[in-house]
C-alpha cells in the first residue's frame, strides 16, 4: 500500500486496490475518475450496470460489478468478485446514499427499513463480506451527511440512517483496530443524482420548511471537488500507514459556487 516517494506526486495511489461502492453517479463517479487518475486499481459497484459502464468509460479504468447493498447475497458476491479481480482490498469506500422525502408522521415501517438498509446496514454487510479480503491496515470509509446534525423536515429517516452509519463505523473502529476507519460527513454537493426522484410538490413543501428553519445553504461543492479532497485523504493514507483520520467533514468554503451565481 505504500508508494515510493518518487512516484507519489504523479500517481499517489499507484498499486492501491480499491472497492468503491455507489460509483454509478454523483460523488462516487467523480471519485472513480480521480482514483484511476491517481493510479489506483478499481472495482466500482452499484445497482445500475449501464451507469457503472459510463463511470468506467469516463474514468478510463476500473471494472464494474452490479450489486444492491440491500441484498446480502449481492454483498457477498461483490466482495468475492472484487477480491478475485484485485487480489486484496486496500481501500473500501462507500458513496452509497439515497433518501425519500417523507414528513416524520408519514414515515412508515417500510420507509425506515429501506433507509436503514440502504444507508447504514447495507454498508455493514459489504464490510462483513469484504473482511476476509481486506489488506492489513486497510482504510474503510463511507460517506455520511451534514444532515446528521440538522433537523431537516421530511428527511428524518435519512438523517437517522446516516447517524446509524456513523455509529456502525465507530463500532468497527473499536472492535477492529487492525483497520483504519474514517467517518466522512459531506456538505451540499451539486449536481448529483441525489433527490432526482423526489416528488416536486413534496420538495416544494420541504424547501419552504428548510427556508423557515434557516437551512437553505446557497453554497455548494462540485462532485469533482469533493472527490479531489477525498483522493487527498486517501493519498495521505497510502503514504502514512501509521496515521488514521477518524473523522472528516467536507463542506463548501467561502470560495465555493452559489446557486445564485449558477443561475446568472
Ligand atoms: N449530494 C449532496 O449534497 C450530499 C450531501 C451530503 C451527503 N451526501 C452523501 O454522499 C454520498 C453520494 O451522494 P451523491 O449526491 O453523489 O448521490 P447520487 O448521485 O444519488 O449517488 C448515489 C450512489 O449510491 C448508489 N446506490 C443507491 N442505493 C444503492 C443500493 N441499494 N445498492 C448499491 N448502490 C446504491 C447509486 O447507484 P445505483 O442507483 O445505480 O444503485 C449511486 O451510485 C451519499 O452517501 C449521500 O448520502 C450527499
Amino acid at each position: 500500500m505504500t508508494t515510493p516517494l518518487s512516484d507519489r506526486a504523479s500517481a499517489p495511489l499507484a498499486g492501491s486496490r480499491v472497492l468503491l461502492v455507489g460509483a454509478s453517479a454523483g460523488i462516487g463517479r467523480a471519485l472513480a475518475v480521480r482514483l484511476v487518475a491517481a493510479g489506483a486499481e478499481l472495482v466500482v459497484a452499484a445497482r445500475r450496470g449501464d451507469e457503472l459502464e459510463k463511470t468506467v468509460a469516463e474514468a478510463a479504468g476500473g471494472q464494474a460489478v452490479c450489486a444492491d447493498v440491500r441484498d446480502p447475497a449481492d454483498c457477498e458476491r461483490l466482495a468475492r468478485e472484487a477480491a478475485d479481480r484485485l487480489g486484496a482490498i486496500d481501500f473500501l469506500i462507500s458513496c452509497v446514499g439515497a433518501a425519500r422525502l417523507r414528513p416524520i408522521a408519514e414515515t412508515g415501517l417500510e420507509d425506515w427499513r429501506w433507509a436503514l438498509e440502504t444507508n447504514a446496514v447495507g454498508f455493514h454487510r459489504v464490510l462483513c463480506s469484504s473482511l476476509p479480503f481486506l489488506a492489513p491496515n486497510a482504510l474503510v470509509t463511507a460517506l455520511s451527511s451534514e444532515a446528521v446534525d440538522q433537523h431537516r423536515a421530511a428527511l428524518g429517516a435519512y438523517a437517522t440512517s446516516k447517524l446509524a452509519l456513523e455509529r456502525i463505523l465507530r463500532a468497527w473502529q473499536s472492535e477492529h483496530p487492525e483497520l483504519r476507519i474514517t467517518r466522512i460527513r459531506v456538505g451540499q454537493t451539486f449536481p448529483t443524482n441525489f433527490g432526482s426522484e423526489f416528488d416536486g410538490e413534496a420538495l416544494g413543501k420541504a424547501f419552504e420548511a428548510w427556508g423557515n428553519d434557516g437551512l437553505l445553504v446557497d453554497r455548494y461543492m462540485s462532485p469533482d471537488a469533493v472527490a479531489g479532497a477525498l483522493v487527498g485523504l486517501f493519498s495521505m493514507a497510502a503514504a502514512f500507514p501509521s496515521v488514521t483520520v477518524e473523522e472528516l467533514t467536507v463542506a463548501p468554503s467561502a470560495a465555493a459556487a452559489t446557486f445564485s451565481q449558477s443561475a446568472s
